[in-house]
């Protein structure tokens, strides 16, 4: 209904919880998609550079100290809107966004150093609003006018267990799982906030410096907490000015070109390190395929990959995006089973020899598009018009489709999303991974082009396996862990995701019947109505493990 969308709407604007049942979202996702057109990538990330510009960043003593900050903070210019949250729990920031680019260049003007004899004076759109050491003459309000309050907290495991046991179905916990741990827009702004602090910093060099973020940040599969993967590019001059008769005195670019960008590397990562306020952590991985420098922003919170002119990764999180946006189901999907390969062992922050979220994605869109769900990458680039257009790094065509709003026709394909999951573990479970290639772009599979033990066709560099990473052992792993999922879904009547949510140790001891597992409450202590209610449930999946043993045997 229009009400349920209304709150809806709100709920998520307000960057709270939001709990509600399959049937609600999917007719709010429908009306929503009707009202709401959808935004094009570069609209988007066009928007939030935009808002990150207008916006400062302050810590302050504690969420007490919001309204004095509103009283101080109004007299630069008028304020949009004040969000609040915590890094580590005990350190209080407040992201202001003010309605012009111009009240934040007052504050910059007005704002001043500690000391200034033994600081390294350094300007930026990070602060820290300290006590007043006269009486002010401003006024303060009890209420700050759009406060948002506490917006980055994740939900802890007891809390999320808790949550998905009140869903009524298992297509309903896919959705709760999915509404309680994405990322917020909170989340969205510290993360562009991020960014537009190391554009603002290099910028006296590099005027036409973006950085941009890319991956699960924008991409649509992003969580609450995740990393943020960055671009840095540094452009060249407007290209109205090429007849100008003043051309600028620069420096050659070297003539090994891996050499230059790492040396360019090595001089962001030393700026950054020693000059850069909240910057910390900054580790420098030059010598891989992709350069980049990790480094953690202490005043978001947020740890950072920055690469530069990484540009076809940027145009691949709009396609990953855009596939996103094309079923309402494609994201609580995606969100389950990267869940499930998280708590099951197969996915690991580090990297390594195991498959990645990435790679994982693509498997669960490859899927989707097998259903006739999602389009193939062809039928995208089809579509595509001359503004389409998009060629990275000089080389890689990312022409595709942009504008959803033109794709004509949506699937009549109606399977719930439990039916999907399901769908997906006994797909995979019978996959010939040892002779078959994933194709995204042409939405069928084609035969190994090598020996990799894993074929995911990159969707924009065909000739490329993004999962070329994994090892044969892993790929063992991920079978197994596909059909012991999909035995468990269906030798199990309770309904119940957090049966394929058990870490796998538990998993095993379960199925061998030596310990009792609490298959309810996956972390953390229960209380006593909820000991009655687990009991209950690890009856009720004791006695279908039973059965099923004994049916096979
Ligand atoms: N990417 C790519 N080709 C690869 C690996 C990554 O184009 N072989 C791009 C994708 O756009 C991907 C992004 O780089 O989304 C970031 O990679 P990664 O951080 O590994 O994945 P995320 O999607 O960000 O997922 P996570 O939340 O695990 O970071
Ligand atoms: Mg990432």
């Amino acid at each position: 209904s229009a009400r349920e969308c209304t709150k809806y709407t709100h709920t998520i604007m307000s960057g709270q919880r939001l709990f509600c049942n399959e049937r609600v979202v999917r007719t709010v996702h429908s009306a929503e998609s009707e009202k709401n057109k959808f935004i094009p990538f570069d609209e988007l990330i066009s928007h939030r550079r935009q808002q990150a510009a207008r916006s400062v960043l302050i810590q302050v003593q504690s969420e007490k100290s919001c309204s004095e900050l509103y009283s101080y903070c109004s007299q630069f210019g008028h304020i949009e809107g004040m969000h609040h949250y915590t890094v580590h729990h005990n350190t209080h920031f407040v992201l202001i966004e003010f309605k012009k680019v111009s009240h934040v260049e007052n504050i910059l003007n007005k704002a001043t150093h500690m000391n200034e004899e033994q600081i390294i004076p350094v300007e930026g759109s990070m602060f820290w609003f300290r006590t007043e050491k006269t009486r002010s003459k401003i006024s303060v309000s009890k209420d700050v006018p759009l406060l948002i309050k506490n917006g980055c907290s994740i939900p802890t495991d007891k809390e999320l267990t808790d949550l998905l046991l009140s869903a009524e179905t298992m297509s309903d916990q896919m959705v709760t799982l999915y509404e309680t741990t994405k990322l917020n827009d909170i989340g969205v702004r510290i993360r562009f906030q991020t960014a537009h602090q190391l554009e603002r910093c290099f910028s006296g060099l590099f005027p036409h410096i973006s950085v941009l973020p890319f991956g699960s940040s924008v991409n649509g599969f992003g969580k609450l907490g995740c990393d943020l993967d960055l671009v840095l590019r540094a452009t060249n001059v407007n290209e109205e000015n090429l007849n100008s008769r003043l051309v600028y005195h620069t420096k050659t670019i070297m003539s090994d070109e891996r050499l230059q960008t790492k040396k360019f590397m090595e001089t962001i990562a030393d700026t950054m390190q020693h000059f850069v306020p909240g910057i910390c952590n900054v580790r420098r991985i030059l010598h891989a395929r992709v350069p980049i420098i990790k480094y953690e922003q202490s005043f978001t919170g947020v740890e950072c990959d920055l690469s530069i002119t990484n540009l076809t990764a940027v145009y691949m999180s709009e396609l990953l995006r855009l596939y996103s946006e094309v079923d309402w189901r494609v994201k609580p999907l995606v969100f389950t089973l990267r869940k499930w390969a998280e708590c099951v062992g197969l996915t690991n922050s580090a990297p390594g020899r195991w498959i990645t979220n990435f790679s994982l994605t693509l498997l669960v869109l490859f899927y989707l598009q097998f259903k006739q769900i999602l389009p193939s990458l062809s039928t995208l680039k089809k579509l595509a018009v001359k503004r389409d257009t998009r060629v990275a790094n000089s080389m890689v065509d990312c022409t595709f489709l942009r504008d959803l709003n033109r794709l004509p026709e949506r699937t009549t394909n109606v399977t719930t999303l439990q039916e999907l999951l399901h769908g997906f573990y006994e797909f995979y479970s019978q996959f010939d991974f040892h002779t078959k290639a994933v194709s995204i772009r042409d939405g069928t599979t084609i035969s190994k082009p090598d020996y990799s033990a894993l074929y995911i066709c990159n969707p924009l560099e065909p000739m490329l396996n993004v999962s070329k990473n994994v090892s044969i052992e892993e790929v063992e792993k991920l079978k197994v862990n596909l059909r012991e999922a999909s035995w468990l879904l269906e030798s199990t009547d309770n309904n119940n995701l957090l049966t394929i949510l058990q870490p796998k140790k538990d998993l095993m001891t379960l199925v061998r019947g030596k310990r009792v597992v609490n298959v309810a409450v996956l972390f953390g202590e229960d209380s006593e109505d909820e000991k009655t209610n687990v009991a209950n449930k690890q009856k009720t999946l004791s006695g279908s493990l039973n059965k099923d043993r004994a049916r096979r045997r």
